[in-house]
């Protein structure tokens, strides 16, 4: 029946019917032609009142362009961070934060830093000490990007040597009433393979793009290095590519490698070495199994050990070499710590990465609290503190320290500053807050320092 019915419309359509009696027929006239035949001439009025609209939609298109590249502009923080938070889980929230910085669509920090917040360290200049941590750009996909929102430093990774997938999904939760999150991503990488080609892609496409300002580099230069790692130390441009900033490139370990092997990271200071500023040796991240373990003693110093002599054996020049730690450890761990950091002469300590721990404190629901993983955010700062603060009084404040664990504002940071830490590192607050969190630390550590610089306050709450 249907069948019958459709075929009984087809032939309706292709055959007109015969008009039935009294029906008279009239010839639609088009549109065009009764528009031209009706139509007046736009008078004056009419051509000032589209002259006007079109100006004031452009003046405004403009300026909201203008002003949504611009990272203090409010509509980050208290709009687009907060709906993309309400509407999507945090990892998706994550993705397309990677996705806006990689591809241009994130803000910018369009002031420059004031010599007030400059800082040298490893024998460079840094102009202001405020980083990215790691985690947030695990594969090296959006540096120029996350540079762009005004950090100092940008730590990306964790990488591991083979690919692998980490934990399965859901493995990142907010628990906004403390504005922490708990991760067990579990070292999710690409690789250190594909994170190599990216950033000799990186390299090789400044190199070719700043030809006319290095009159040094020649096309058959450029074809004769086989990495452009060398001709940039050859034109002592930074490996982040960018003045007075600082790229830091985190190694993991594969959970399938043996507990106590530290090949991982010899692997990983060969292979990404030449492409970093500064490699940090990770042996904190909770969600790898047995890795913390990697902060005993013994296994501590052969690891340290391995890694220097990698590292000085790499050609080109030598990129600063960090270990980061977790902030769980107890005093006596830590004092091993600093002992062997000092003797192996690595060039300094991130404290800290994640806890394990689960504070008092916390508000959030106890379903929430109590999913696996390692906590950051604010609850993290207490416990990374009275680490950082053991380890700049057990080496005299001779190791450079990074503090990083629950700063949301300038008072954080200069509290890690005071307490010996030259640089700091966040991600949380970026995540609660979104693109205008370094801008504004900044500018709250400008306004909390008053006449003194950044450099005065490292260490202060010890010389007294
Ligand atoms: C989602 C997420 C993923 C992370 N992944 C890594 C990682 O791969 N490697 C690492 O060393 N630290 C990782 N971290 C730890 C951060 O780098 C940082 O040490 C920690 O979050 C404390 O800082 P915060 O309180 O400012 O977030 C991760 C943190 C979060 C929240």
């Amino acid at each position: 029946m249907t069948l019958f019915r459709t075929y009984s419309y087809a032939r309706t359509w292709r055959t007109p019917r015969t008009p039935r009696p009294n029906t008279i027929f009239v010839r639609p006239r088009s549109r065009a032609l009764s528009t031209t035949v009706t139509q007046q001439p736009p008078t004056f009025t009419t051509k000032l009142k589209n002259f006007v609209i079109g100006t004031v939609s452009i003046v405004l298109g403009v300026s909201f362009i203008e002003y949504y590249f611009d990272s203090r502009a409010a509509i980050h923080k208290y709009f687009i961070t907060p709906v993309l938070r309400t509407a999507t889980d945090a990892e998706t929230s994550h993705k397309f934060a990677i996705w806006a910085a990689k591809w241009g669509f994130s803000a910018k920090d369009r002031l420059s830093d004031d010599e007030k917040l400059a800082v040298r360290v490893w024998g460079k200049k840094l102009s202001n000490p405020v980083g990215l941590a790691a985690g947030f750009d695990k594969h090296g996909e959006a540096i120029d990007g996350l540079f762009d929102l005004g950090f100092g430093y940008v730590e990306i990774g964790s990488v591991t040597p083979e690919p692998q997938p980490g934990n399965p999904q859901p493995r990142m939760f907010r628990l906004h009433d403390d504005k922490a999150v708990i991760n067990r991503y579990g070292f999710n990488s690409v690789g250190h393979k594909a994170v190599e080609l990216r950033l000799r892609d990186r390299l090789r496409r400044y190199l070719y793009h700043s030809a006319k300002l290095h009159p040094k580099i020649t096309t058959s230069l450029l074809a004769s290095s086989p990495d452009g790692a060398s001709l940039s130390d050859a034109l002592g441009i930074n490996r982040s590519l960018k003045d007075e900033k600082l790229l830091g490139i985190n190694l993991g370990k594969n959970k399938s490698s043996d507990l106590e092997s530290v090949d991982d990271y010899v692997k990983g200071v060969k292979s990404l070495g030449p492409y970093a500023d500064v490699l940090v040796v990770n042996v904190s991240s909770p969600n790898t199994p047995g890795l913390r373990g990697l902060q005993r003693k013994d296994i501590f110093e052969k690891l340290l050990n391995e890694v220097i002599i990698a590292r000085n054996s790499l050609s080109g020049r030598h990129p600063a070499l960090l270990v980061k730690i977790a902030p769980d450890l107890s005093n006596d761990e830590l004092d091993d710590i600093a002992d062997a950091a000092m003797k192996s002469g690595v060039d300094g300590i991130i404290v800290s990465n994640t806890t394990i721990s689960r504070p008092n404190s916390l508000y959030s629901d106890s379903s929430l609290v109590s999913e696996i993983g390692g906590l950051s955010g604010p609850p993290v700062k207490p416990l990374a503190l009275r680490a950082l603060r053991k380890i700049y009084k057990r080496t005299n404040g001779e190791l450079t320290l990074v503090g990083c664990g629950g700063i949301s504002d300038a008072k954080d940071a200069l509290e890690y500053a005071r307490a010996g830490a030259t640089l700091v590192q966040l991600y949380t607050s970026l995540a609660y807050d979104g693109v205008g969190k370094a801008r504004e630390i900044k500018d709250g550590i400008l306004s909390e320092l008053k006449d003194k610089k950044w450099t005065d306050v490292i260490g202060e709450q010890w010389k007294n």
